[in-house]
């Protein structure tokens, strides 16, 4: 079965590869046209771990392609997955627009059956949408297709392990004919055991949504347990491990920090709220996980402030600020907890060092050029006369790091620890001045 792949972003690409890599005949379409002389060329414009070599790999043994005209990618395909972008409108909805377009542009140059499966992320019922879209676009060929929901759960930074062997897929479908070709492609995934659970189309779309608000709620909930943690002189850390030992709860996904971020979970939450709303459902809980984040989002420049407060105040002072990126392993800036920070810092006109492993490049475009910012060739370099650092993402590298000449070459001492990477009382050791996300500060004076 020949494979087309809509939209060669973070999901497309790895999902457009991972197939690939299985054995199938994938040609992946983009309307970006420079993304898609870069990749011709076998150089993969994100970062995502394995994949520039298994992009490279399928190029070189001709089973994966890519171009940027419709015309080629329609004759060429027999199923179309689509994983356009579903950004948040003003108001929280999901914008669904790039889907639909994408949607009439395959119909409108179809000559013979197709199943569209919709890989992006979209509100319930955007399925029945798309094939409303077909009928409109086919009514006067007589030319049979399918709609099929098949949301994608990979995370960015392990993206390319998540798609090759994957916890589970879901596939909505209503008609034998695509369930039997979902089963056909997904068949090399799953060798030891069967991981697709297929359903009806409302569920599978709304088991997406269910999922992130699950994992964003977990977030949330930490964040205030953190909060609450700081206020009676508990430490979160400790109270991680004693819930997450109860296998109910489990330790995944407990860790506080600085709020979520990234392209997935703000606009999930606020889409599915809205969706609730839409439909007559009062998502409190959802509101509840959402508003607690905004909140998180601005907990460490408070801290920083309050901080400095009682030391000359913010103004003028540097802080080296390690990892941009909404998490590790990734170069993803999209909705980075570290943007905001670093706005209200600069607002404050505090002098930045930024360092970032990966994510410089995409952090370069959104922050731009400011006096105040220097962007710094390492995490030693970022020290070099600051009053503070801030760990802002939790890179591997950070862990061990070597703090007694860094703090011999900063003016202060003191750590934001936005991640709980340290133990606070071994950073007090050192000579730190160290404050953690709900856990007792350690201050030497
Ligand atoms: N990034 C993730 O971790 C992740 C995980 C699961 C699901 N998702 C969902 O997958 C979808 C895609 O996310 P992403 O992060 O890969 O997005 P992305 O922005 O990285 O990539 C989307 C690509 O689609 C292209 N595009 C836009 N309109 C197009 C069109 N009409 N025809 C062809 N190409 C078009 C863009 O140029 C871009 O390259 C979203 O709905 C997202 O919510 C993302």
């Amino acid at each position: 079965m020949k494979i087309l792949i809509v939209g060669t972003g973070y999901v497309g690409l790895v999902t457009g590869a991972c197939f690939a890599e299985m054995g199938h005949s994938v040609l992946c379409l983009d309307i970006d046209a420079e993304k898609i002389a870069l990749l011709e060329k076998g150089q993969v414009p994100i970062y995502e771990p394995g994949l520039e070599e298994m992009v490279k790999r399928n190029i070189r043994e001709r089973r994966l392609f890519f171009t940027t005209s419709y015309d080629k990618a329609v004759s060429f395909s027999d199923i179309c997955f689509i994983a356009v972008p579903t950004p948040s409108k003003a108001d929280g909805s999901c914008d669904t627009s790039y889907v639909e377009t994408a949607a009439r542009q395959i119909a409108s140059r179809m000559t013979r059956y197709k199943i569209l499966v919709n890989k992006s992320t979209v509100p319930v019922g955007t399925a029945y949408a798309v094939r409303s879209i077909l009928q409109q676009e086919l009514a006067s060929k007589n030319i049979p297709f399918d709609v099929v929901s098949n949301p994608e759960f990979l995370k960015e930074g392990a993206a390319v392990q998540d798609c090759l062997k994957p916890d589970r897929i879901i596939v909505g479908s209503d008609s034998a004919r695509a369930t039997e070709a979902m089963r056909e492609i997904y068949s090399p995934f799953m060798l030891s055991h069967d991981k697709i659970l297929f359903m009806d189309i409302l569920s599978a779309e709304m088991t997406k949504y269910a999922a992130n608000a699950m994992l964003a709620t977990r977030i949330s909930f930490m964040n205030e347990i953190a909060s609450i943690c700081k206020q009676v002189g508990a430490n979160v850390n400790e109270v991680r491990k004693g819930i997450g030992s109860d296998i109910r709860i489990g330790y995944h996904f407990l860790y506080p920090g600085i709020g979520y971020g990234g392209s997935c979970f703000p606009k999930d939450v606020k889409a599915l709220i809205s969706k609730a709303r839409d439909v007559g459902c009062e998502p409190l809980l959802l509101e509840a996980v959402e508003a607690v984040n905004q909140k998180q989002k601005k907990l460490l420049s408070k801290t920083v402030q309050k901080y400095f407060a009682k030391r000359g105040g913010l103004r003028g002072k540097t802080i080296a600020i390690w990892g941009l990126s909404f998490k590790p392993d990734t170069d993803d800036m999209r909705e980075a907890p570290s943007l905001n920070f670093i706005e209200e810092m600069l607002s404050e006109g505090v002098h930045l060092r930024l360092y970032d492993p990966i994510a410089i490049p995409n952090a370069r475009k959104i922050l731009g050029h400011h006096p105040h910012i220097h962007w710094a060739e390492d995490e030693s370099d970022a020290t070099q006369d600051v009053d503070a650092i801030a760990l802002l993402t939790e890179w591997k590298q950070f862990r061990l790091v070597d703090f007694t000449p860094l703090l011999s070459r900063m003016k202060g001492k003191a750590f934001f620890d936005g991640r709980n990477q340290y133990k606070p009382i071994d950073m007090k050791n050192k000579g730190f001045d160290y404050i953690g996300i709900g856990v007792p500060d350690q201050l030497s004076t």
